[in-house]
């Protein structure tokens, strides 16, 4: 009945979570609302906030979970990637309580976890099996072999799809992170009023950079000619790129299952909350006769349920690392 406490600070959720013997008891998260005023996470200030929140959270983790904080096994923690001075601060109390306990310390990458957090609960994938992980920072096609036997298969050449999402939400004049808001007015709007270009990149890969830059030219030259078009069409654009970003997103991903022949398909990472990608999986797996599987809200974006069941596993194996061990913010699957 191993427990684990698992650790998540690499970007600008704090979060931490206790899980017992595969079992998430308590996935605690406290966001930062400090960057909604920059249009973007600012990360000295991310950092500072981290430090503040990671006591409390660990300890209101334990406390959720029931669980003593003498009983903890092992303390599993993001390494990377992510922002340096963010990973630093739960680096840093991962090595203080191990240390603190005498117990082994469990480095974990942030994006295997994205993966792993689809064996929280019941509904698993079975191996081999697709992920499309798609987040701020990263678009990829993942081929899991195994619990830590991963291979990009296919990814973005330029901005991420998370980042598409923030860029055009700014674009529009709505606060960071622009993501959950595009979401939220494309649920009111029509889809198939305005139709923004498919990059034509070959084989599994992506690129978000042009989309952004029809985006940008659309809203100015609408603009030029009425300044209220935004305000009057909000929902609308939101639904209109919210379906071209699925679509690049979707077309990828089946062209992938199709070329390996896999019928498992998985979402992961913060953009996979995203409702009209969620349908769209879903549709697209009725369709091919494949199985889908996706994440529930609370495990999509950055959480450190995810992390605690990757360091379940890497438990498992006996696979630990030391007191010496550093952050990278770069870290390959
Ligand atoms: O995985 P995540 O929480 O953090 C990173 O590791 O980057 O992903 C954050 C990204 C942001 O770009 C955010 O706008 C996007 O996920 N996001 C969404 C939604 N919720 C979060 N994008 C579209 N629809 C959503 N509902
Ligand atoms: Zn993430």
């Amino acid at each position: 009945m191993p427990v684990i406490l698992g650790i998540e600070s690499s970007c600008d959720e704090t979060s931490a979570s206790v899980c017992v013997d595969g079992a998430i008891l308590s996935n605690v998260i406290a966001n930062q609302t400090i960057h909604e005023a920059y249009g973007g996470v600012v990360p000295e200030l991310a950092s500072r906030v981290h430090q503040q929140n990671i006591v409390p959270a660990v300890q209101q983790a334990l406390l959720l979970a029931k669980v003593n904080k003498n009983d903890v096994d092992a303390v599993a923690f993001t390494r990377g990637p992510g922002l340096l001075g963010s990973l630093l601060v739960g680096v840093s109390f991962a090595k203080a309580f191990a240390l603190a306990k005498n117990i082994p310390l469990i480095d974990i990458n942030h994006m295997q976890a994205h993966v792993l957090a689809h064996f929280i609960g019941d509904n698993k994938p079975q191996f081999p099996f697709l992920c499309l992980t798609v987040s701020g920072g990263h678009t990829q096609i993942v081929l899991v072999k195994d619990y830590f036997d991963m291979e990009v298969i296919g990814q973005t050449l330029d901005d991420a799809a998370g980042e598409a999402m923030d860029k055009t939400s700014k674009i529009l004049g709505l606060p960071y992170p622009g993501g959950p808001l595009i979401d939220k007015y494309a649920r009111l709007g029509n889809p198939d009023k305005y139709r923004f270009p498919e990059p034509q990149i070959p084989g599994l890969d992506f690129s978000f950079s042009g989309l952004k830059t029809a985006i940008l030219y659309f809203i100015r030259d609408n603009v030029a000619l009425n300044p209220d078009f935004v305000q009057q069409n909000l929902n609308d654009i939101c639904a209109s790129v919210e379906k071209r970003i699925a679509t690049i997103l979707l077309n990828k991903l089946s062209k992938a299952a199709k070329e390996y022949g896999i019928k498992d398909i998985a979402l992961a990472g913060g953009v996979s909350a995203n409702t009209g990608l969620r349908l769209g999986l879903q549709a697209l797996c009725e369709k091919n006769g494949w199985q889908s599987f996706i994440p529930k809200l609370e495990y999509c974006t950055d959480n450190a349920a995810m992390i605690a069941i990757a360091g379940y596993y890497k438990y498992l194996n006996g696979e630990f690392t030391n007191q010496d061990v550093a952050p990278l913010a770069r870290m390959p699957l």
